[in-house]
């Protein structure tokens, strides 16, 4: 089966999802089964903190320097750190939308120090990890829905959004959320990827079509398949001997190992990932 072929394939499937009404179902119960099956076969999951497929810098020796502990999550840490550089986050109310497990926001809060740090994701699984795992001083980690932010207007200064709107409902619905909840002034960061053209077109209608100001979309394929090749062999090592080999193949494919249909996609240009800074119109206070 070619890469082509499988990523028209799980779009066909995401939109039949659609037109039934069960992608959520999908996001949230399919994946919190699958978590919970592999926590009660003790299947030790407290190393998988981030699940984006990273950014290795084209200029090496810009790579941020990293505590011991973080060293493993370099690539993931390098997406969240080359998404959100451009704007200082100490002493800033961030909402993070889609946290995953959580790592990306444990990095934030230890190197940027905002005063106030909220990661958010649909799944109670993972919000239950987040929970479990990181204690830090004005981190809090929530349940809820992009698209249906449980926030006050105006609340943040910042949002965090990684790898993660190819799942959600409606792509307006959520940006329209992110414009509520920020200050004006405040600034939205959004990293993600589309499998084809028509998908890439579709997301670049959607972000010139809101309130925000765009000051600047970059296509960081090339960074990301970097990331993917250096982290590739140290990915498999985690899972290799865990995974039942009946699912093995479909974990490689989705963490995008080197040889996998997802992978190719970045090499032959079916994927392509972009990285984007809007800012709410209006002065920040
Ligand atoms: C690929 S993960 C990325 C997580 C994190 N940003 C990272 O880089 O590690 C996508 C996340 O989006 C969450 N998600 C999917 N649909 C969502 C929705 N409608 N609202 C909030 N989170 C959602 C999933 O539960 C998952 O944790």
């Amino acid at each position: 089966m070619s890469g082509k072929f499988f990523n028209e394939l799980s779009w066909r499937l995401r939109k039949v999802a659609d037109f039934l009404g069960v992608r959520k179902y999908f996001n949230t119960k399919l994946y919190n089964l699958i978590l919970i099956r592999a926590e009660k076969t003790n299947f030790d999951l407290g190393f998988w903190k981030f699940m984006n497929y990273g950014y290795e810098p084209t200029d090496p020796t810009t790579r941020p320097q990293l505590l011991p502990e973080d060293k493993e999550d370099r690539v993931c840490i390098q997406l969240y750190q080359h998404l959100v550089e451009t704007v200082a986050m100490a002493g800033k109310s961030v909402l993070e939308v889609s946290c995953g497990r959580g790592g990306g926001a444990s990095y934030a809060v230890r190197y940027l120090k905002p005063k106030h740090y909220v990661g958010l994701d649909l799944s109670p699984t993972n919000i239950a990890f987040c929970r479990r795992q990181y204690d830090h001083e004005g981190l809090e980690f929530v349940e809820g829905d992009a698209d249906d932010l449980p926030f006050d207007d105006e609340e943040f200064d910042i949002v965090v959004n990684i790898e993660a709107s190819n799942g959600y409902d409606s792509i307006p619905i959520f940006f329209e959320q992110v414009h509520r909840v920020l200050k004006p002034g405040g600034h939205l960061f959004f990293a993600d990827l589309r499998h084809n053209e028509k998908q890439l077109n579709e997301l670049r209608e959607h972000l010139d079509a809101t309130a925000f100001e765009q000051i600047s979309c970059d296509d960081i394929t090339g960074n990301v398949l970097a990331a993917l090749t250096l982290d590739s062999d140290r990915k498999v090592g985690l899972v290799k001997d865990k995974v039942p080999p009946f699912f093995l193949g479909s974990f490689y494919n989705f963490a995008a190992i080197k040889g996998t249909h997802m992978y190719k996609g970045f090499e032959n240009g079916d994927n392509t990932y972009l990285s984007c800074r809007l800012t709410k119109a209006g002065k920040s206070s």
